[in-house]
């Protein structure tokens, strides 16, 4: 069985990621350094898929104990590199916690696959290395603009150094720009972790829902939009974690035709706030409480992936529909209330 590395795999999007590999055959590592997750998400990745994935606490930052950890793990065929602070708005407060966690980690993992000769990395990356694309649907030809957040920066500054490092090394790379993951697992027994107040709109409209918050506050009305409000391209997190499963596939059977190559990972489709809040209230009969209120600072006005590249390359493509992510959100939020 190849070994594949998950860095950051008791993440919301690691996790799901894990449990594909490990339902396809691949013998699954785990580092992880616990500061937005949980190690109980291990015993419940074997509750689902009755394997119990290797775990370490790791912290990536830590270049000793990282090298020690490949000195006892070097037959790895591929690495998954989701590991990375993911708050916009905390990176815009704390930039130098972002570009040190990100970047030192980063650097850190490609040190030791240059030292371990480990050859292949599937890079976590975003859409919003585009900023607001000047043409919809977005293809990865668009142009990368000037990062809106230090978040968005460390994506692409990760991009950069990844093209830079295949190039002068024996290291194959495949980037994915995931657009808006959401849902969570069928089993509800996963899914994304809050922490405080919700920053993403679809765990703000499932706390709305559940009555932990009083109204939704829909960022801005007045957008060049059909309605109004920002278009995003949402897609089902069980979907995104397939299309990791595609790009190590292309590259353990060598198939990539670059030693870098990127990919849109979307539905193509982009769905307005409005759409969300009625899509939500159709999947699950409730219905949301919301005004309209100014602009969030930072909003990109309408972004959607143009996915003929991944379809062609990697053989993917989305499945799962808009009622699924829905109601897959709000099983996940019944079970999270359940456990309080
Ligand atoms: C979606 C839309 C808001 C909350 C973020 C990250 C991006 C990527 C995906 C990692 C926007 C509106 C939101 C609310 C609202 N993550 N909204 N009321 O900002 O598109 O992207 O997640 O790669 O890096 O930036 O997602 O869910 O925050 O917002 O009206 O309470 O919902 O204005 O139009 P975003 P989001």
């Amino acid at each position: 069985m190849k070994k594949i590395l998950v860095t950051g795999g008791t993440g919301y999007i690691g996790s799901h990621t894990v449990i594909e590999l490990i339902k396809l055959g691949y013998e699954v590592l785990v580092i992880d350094n616990l500061s937005n997750s949980k190690a109980e998400v291990i015993d419940i990745i074997e509750s689902i898929t009755a394997v119990r994935p290797h775990f370490e606490k790791i912290e990536m930052c830590d270049k000793a104990a990282l090298a020690n950890y490949f000195s006892k793990h070097s037959d790895i065929a591929a690495v998954i590199h989701f590991a990375g602070m993911l708050q916009v708005a905390e990176s815009v407060e704390n930039p130098l916690k972002y570009y040190h966690n990100n970047m030192f980690s980063t650097i850190n993992l490609l040190e030791c696959m240059v030292a371990y000769k480990i050859k292949n990395i599937v890079f976590s990356s975003s859409c919003t290395v585009y900023g607001n694309p000047t043409q919809l649907p977005v293809t990865e030809t668009a142009p990368v603009q000037k990062a809106m957040s230090p978040y968005g920066n460390t994506k692409q500054m990760g991009e950069e150094i990844l093209e830079n490092v295949a190039k002068a090394n024996d290291i194959n790379v495949i980037t994915l720009r995931y657009f808006n993951p959401i849902g969570a697992h069928e089993s509800a027994k996963i899914g994304e972790i809050q922490h405080g107040v919700p920053h993403h709109l679809i765990p703000y409209i499932t706390e709305t829902a559940a009555g932990i918050r009083k109204q939704l506050n829909v960022f801005g009305g007045d957008y060049q939009t059909h309605d109004g409000t920002c278009v995003r391209d949402y897609i089902h997190v069980v979907d995104l974690a397939k299309a990791h499963i595609a790009a190590i596939s292309r590259l353990l059977s060598h198939s990539n035709e670059a030693k870098l190559e990127v990919y849109n990972i979307g539905t193509g489709l982009g769905y307005s706030v409005l759409d969300i809040i009625s899509a939500f209230e159709k999947a699950t009969n409730i219905k949301i409480n919301y005004q309209i209120v100014d602009r969030r600072p930072g909003d990109v006005e309408a972004v959607y992936a143009d996915t003929t590249l991944a379809e062609q390359k990697l053989n993917w493509k989305t499945v799962l529909s808009i009622e699924d992510m829905m109601r897959s959100a709000w099983n996940w939020e019944q079970a999270l209330a359940a456990k309080k």
